[in-house]
């Protein structure tokens, strides 16, 4: 399908048309039509991040929208800028420096440069490339990571983690949980992934999409993205709300894993990219998960004053593989665990 180099390969051709592999059915296609410009999801500064105003306005956001942008987050803006263009770095390393981490060739299962989401399990393909890179431990990082990426991204986890406590700490007063002890810290955040997205020129960005229709499966997501913009995200009715870049800002959404912790309280709200016409366009997600070995469920706390559960208990990395199992379907992976 791809010349070894993924949908960049592609792009640089400098093809006219898109390869049909890559033509998406007329309803997932991204049109004005369905794109409501009136709705927009919330810009929180956590400037003073220990004011009540400002955990009410976290927890209110993850409960109403699912998700929302945050801005004064203690992430050092250098530290943002590095990352965006250490991603930039690797995906313009040449294509054979890039397969070594293919799924055939990668040192490891904790890191892989991919195209499209499942291709196997794809009737149409995405318009995205990927390195997806799965945390345990600053050394296992330092060993296996490429280096064209590898500091900067490490150093952007370790500047995220005050802010991904501070969320997580907010969004579970809300529900109760007054003190995060060993446990519920390995089900809130005992995982991390952090994908490098690129996404490029596309000949026919009406016809494909960048990422189709989905919820993440995290319990938190933190996104980083650059000023182009073609994120959004499920709006009332069948609208679609697009997500504006920010100057310095990350996007956070609520993954299925804290909509089951929570009971339904919180929301995992669908989202997909569009594929852009004029420009090459990247974004950088951490994905905070359980570990893959956790068995997630609604927590006691939410369930004490008699409510009834909506979720069994599910082993995470059951969960995460009937994600990857099939192509990118909505809402439905939730189900799952029903
Ligand atoms: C995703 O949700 O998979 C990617 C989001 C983005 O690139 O903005
Ligand atoms: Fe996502």
């Amino acid at each position: 399908v791809t010349n070894g180099n993924g949908v960049k390969g592609l792009s640089e051709m400098g093809l006219k048309t898109l390869p049909k592999q890559y033509i998406q059915p007329v309803e997932e296609r991204i049109t004005v039509s369905n794109i409501l410009p009136q709705e927009s999801i919330p810009i929180i500064d956590m400037s003073n991040w220990d004011e009540l105003k400002v955990s009410e306005s976290i927890c209110d956001a993850a409960e109403k929208c699912g998700f929302f942008q945050i801005i004064n987050h203690g992430v050092p803006i250098e530290v943002l800028e590095n990352v965006k263009d250490a991603t930039h770095r690797f995906f313009n390393l040449p294509a054979e420096e890039k397969r070594k981490f293919s799924k055939e060739n990668s040192p490891s299962n904790s890191v892989r440069f991919g195209t499209s989401f499942s291709p196997e399990a794809e009737k149409a393909l995405e318009w995205k490339d990927y390195l997806s890179l799965f945390y345990v431990s600053e050394d296992e990082a330092s060993a296996l990571w490429p280096s064209a990426c590898k500091d900067q991204v490490l150093e952007y986890m370790r500047g995220s983690e005050p802010v991904i406590q501070r969320l997580l700490e907010a969004l579970m007063k809300r529900i109760n949980v007054k003190e995060i002890d060993e446990t519920k810290e390995s089900l809130l955040m005992g995982s991390k992934r952090i994908n490098l997205n690129y996404y490029p020129i596309c000949p026919n960005p009406e016809l494909t999409v960048g990422v189709g229709r989905h919820s993440d499966v995290s319990t938190l997501t933190i996104l980083l993205q650059d000023n182009i913009g073609g994120l959004y995200v499920r709006g009332n009715n069948d609208s679609w709300v697009h997500v504006p870049p920010v100057s310095g800002s990350l996007v956070i959404n609520v993954g299925d894993a804290l909509q089951i912790i929570s009971n339904g309280r919180y929301k995992s709200i669908e989202h997909r990219v569009a594929a852009s016409g004029s420009k090459n366009r990247i974004s950088v997600p951490i994905f905070v998960n359980p570990r893959p070995c956790d068995m997630i469920g609604p927590f006691s706390e939410v369930l004490a004053r008699g409510e009834k559960a909506l979720y069994k208990q599910v082993l995470y990395s059951d969960y995460v593989k009937h994600f990857f199992r099939k192509a990118h379907d909505g809402k439905n992976t939730i189900e799952f665990a029903k």
